[in-house]
C-alpha cells in the first residue's frame, strides 16, 4: 500500500515539474519583448478582434480611473496598486505608463492575456511553430482573479 502511495506521489511530482518547465519556457520565449498595443494584433487576427471587442476586458481601466479612491492612490504616486491588474502590461516592457502616453494600453487588452507581442509580431506569418513559439497561448487568470480577495 505505502509502495503504491509512492508511486502515485512519483507520478504527481513529475507531473508537476514537467508541468513548471513547460511554464517557464513558454514564458522566457517573451520575457524580452515589449508590449505592442490591441491594433497590431488586429491586423491578422480579425475574428478575435472582433469578438474581444466587447469583452469587458476593454473596460478595465474605464471602471477604475474616477473612483475616488484610484484618485488618491494616483495624487500619491501608488496608482500601481491598482494597475498591475487594470491595464496592459503596467510595469513591463513598453507597458502601461498613463492615459495620455500609452492610450492603446489603458485596458486589459490582448497583450494582458498573451503576453507582450513584439517578438511575435517580428516573426515570419508561414513560419507558424515559431510564431507559436513567441505568444502565451493559455493565458493565466489568476494572476488578476484571485479568489479569496480583489487586491490581493
Ligand atoms: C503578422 C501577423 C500576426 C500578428 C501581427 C499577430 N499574430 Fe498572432 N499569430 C499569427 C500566426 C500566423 C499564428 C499561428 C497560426 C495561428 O495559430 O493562427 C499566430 C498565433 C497566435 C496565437 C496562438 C498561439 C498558439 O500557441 O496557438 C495567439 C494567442 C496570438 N497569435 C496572439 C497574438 C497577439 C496578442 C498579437 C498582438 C500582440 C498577435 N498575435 C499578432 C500571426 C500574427
Ligand atoms: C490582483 C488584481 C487586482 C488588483 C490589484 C486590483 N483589481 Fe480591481 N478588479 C480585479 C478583477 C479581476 C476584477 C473583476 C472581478 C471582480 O470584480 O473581482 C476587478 C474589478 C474591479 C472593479 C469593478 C467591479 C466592482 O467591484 O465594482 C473596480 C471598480 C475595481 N476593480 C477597482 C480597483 C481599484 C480602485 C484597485 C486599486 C486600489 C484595484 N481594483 C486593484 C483585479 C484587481
Ligand atoms: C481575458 C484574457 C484574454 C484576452 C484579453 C484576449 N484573449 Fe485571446 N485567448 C484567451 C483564451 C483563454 C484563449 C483560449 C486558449 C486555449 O484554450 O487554448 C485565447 C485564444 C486566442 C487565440 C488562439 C486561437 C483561438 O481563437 O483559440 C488567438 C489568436 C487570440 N486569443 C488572440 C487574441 C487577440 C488578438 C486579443 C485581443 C484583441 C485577445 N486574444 C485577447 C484569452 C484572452
Ligand atoms: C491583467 C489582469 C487580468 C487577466 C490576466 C484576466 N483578467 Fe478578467 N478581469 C480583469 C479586470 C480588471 C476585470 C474587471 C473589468 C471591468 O469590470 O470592467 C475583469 C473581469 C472579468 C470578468 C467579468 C467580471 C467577473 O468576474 O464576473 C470575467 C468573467 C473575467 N474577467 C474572466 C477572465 C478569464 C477567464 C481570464 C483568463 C483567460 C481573465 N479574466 C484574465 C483583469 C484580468
Amino acid at each position: 500500500m505505502k509502495g503504491k502511495i509512492s508511486m502515485v506521489n512519483k507520478v504527481l511530482i513529475s507531473a508537476i515539474i514537467v508541468l513548471c518547465v513547460t511554464d517557464i519556457f513558454a514564458q522566457s520565449s517573451i520575457n524580452n519583448a515589449s508590449y505592442v498595443g490591441d491594433t497590431t494584433c488586429e491586423s491578422c487576427h480579425t475574428k478575435q478582434s472582433e469578438t474581444f471587442s466587447k469583452n469587458i476586458h476593454n473596460k478595465a481601466y474605464t471602471v477604475i480611473k474616477d473612483t475616488e479612491r484610484f484618485k488618491k492612490l494616483k495624487a500619491d504616486g501608488e496608482e500601481g496598486r491598482c494597475l498591475k491588474c487594470h491595464v496592459t502590461g503596467y510595469g513591463g516592457n513598453g507597458g502601461f505608463i498613463d492615459e495620455k502616453t500609452t492610450p492603446e494600453l489603458a485596458k486589459v487588452g490582448c497583450e494582458g492575456c498573451h503576453g507582450p507581442g513584439s517578438d511575435h509580431k517580428a516573426v515570419n506569418s508561414d513560419e507558424i511553430a515559431e510564431k507559436k513559439k513567441t505568444i502565451l497561448r493559455k493565458p493565466s487568470c489568476g494572476t488578476c482573479h484571485l479568489i479569496h480577495s480583489h487586491e490581493g
